[in-house]
């Protein structure tokens, strides 16, 4: 068992990991990371190879203050300033100008390099012991459902990884909002955890890169965050249809209809898009060890979180997995 509780002496311990080029999985706000010291490419390395993930898809790199961005970028750009200063720690990665010292495997050869500082105890402290940034993409085998309990991260990776630090359920349970701050106006990259409308209420009116043609965060294929069970997405008020045999069902909210209450998954009592958010890979990954024939989610209303709820459902929808019998 690789998991660790989160005590002082398990963060140091982690921490020696990293600074020897191990790679530990710690639990940020929003999902489960797995880490590296950033500088040390062979360490970065290891994180692909364990996840299985292709070498064009680069990793954010973790900070735990400010201050460390000039480590790492070639500056602060005014509008990364404001939204550093409003959003960190927390759900917002910056993609900006780099500079030399970070190795070309961390940003795939890429000239930008991805930067937050996570909410998270946990994670800060490990990011201060350790004294350097960390590289961390989300534990778990590339294209598969996000981690956002030590458990998953087990499940999945476990007999891989150096060490988990335990730090109980993320409480956004979606990846951070990723956003380029090098241009005129911000462009969003992937949808995530600090709304659009957060961001657009700080800097104005925002782009949104993967919409408009533009290139979007490399690795946001579009089948990505995906079980092993099919994913079928009901239309707007289409019912599930409980009578069907072998399907699971993940649900936006409670609801007022007889249902079967040991097929089902309730995101939420009352369709909170946070309460939403938090569960929603959690479920997935529930409803995922039924082995079901499908699973058929319910659409969620495309405002505030829901947009980053609703991307990653129809990414999960867009593979047909298979379980191994
Ligand atoms: O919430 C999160 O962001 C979590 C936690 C662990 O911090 N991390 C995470 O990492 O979601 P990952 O590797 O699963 O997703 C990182 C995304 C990738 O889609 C990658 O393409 C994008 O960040 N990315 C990284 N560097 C980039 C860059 N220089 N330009 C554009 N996109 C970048
Ligand atoms: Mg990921």
């Amino acid at each position: 068992m690789a998991i660790y509780d989160y005590t002082d002496s398990n963060i140091k311990r982690a921490s020696e990991i990293l600074n020897a080029g191990g790679v530990v999985s710690f639990p940020t706000e929003t999902v489960y990371g797995l880490g590296a010291d950033v500088f040390n490419a062979k360490a970065v390395a290891k994180i692909f190879e364990v996840k299985e993930r292709p070498f064009f898809d680069p990793l954010i790199v973790h900070l735990y203050e400010k201050i460390q961005v000039e480590d790492l970028a070639k500056s602060i750009t005014p509008m990364a300033d404001i939204l550093i200063n409003h959003f960190w720690p927390g759900p917002l990665t910056i993609v900006t100008k780099k500079n030399s010292k970070v190795p070309d495997l961390v940003t795939s050869g890429l000239d930008t390099v991805a930067l937050r500082i996570p909410n998270h105890p946990v994670a800060l402290q490990l990011l201060k012991e350790t004294k350097t940034p960390i590289a961390a993409p989300s534990a778990n085998p590339f294209g598969y459902l996000s981690p956002t309990t030590a458990k998953h991260v087990d499940d999945q990776l476990g007999g891989k990884i150096d060490m988990i630090i335990d730090g109980g359920s993320c409480d956004v349970g979606v990846e951070s909002t990723i956003i380029n701050v090098d241009g005129e106006k911000g462009i969003i990259l992937r949808l995530g955890g600090t709304s659009v409308e957060d961001i657009e209420s700080v800097i104005g009116t925002v782009d949104i890169g993967y919409a408009a043609g533009k290139p979007e965060a490399p690795g946001q294929l579009p089948f990505h965050y995906s079980p092993l069970t099919p994913v079928e997405i009901l239309n707007t008020g289409e019912k599930p249809d409980f009578t069907e045999e072998g399907v699971v069902f993940l649900l936006e909210k409670e609801i007022d209809v007889a249902f079967p209450e040991e097929r089902c998954e309730i995101l939420s009592k009352d369709g909170d898009k946070r309460e939403i958010a938090a569960n929603l890979f959690s479920a997935l990954h529930r409803l995922d060890k039924r082995k079901a024939k499908k699973i058929v989610a319910e659409p969620i209303e495309l405002n505030g979180l829901g947009k980053a709820i609703m991307d990653r459902l129809k990414k999960a929808s867009k593979r047909r997995g298979v379980h191994e019998r």
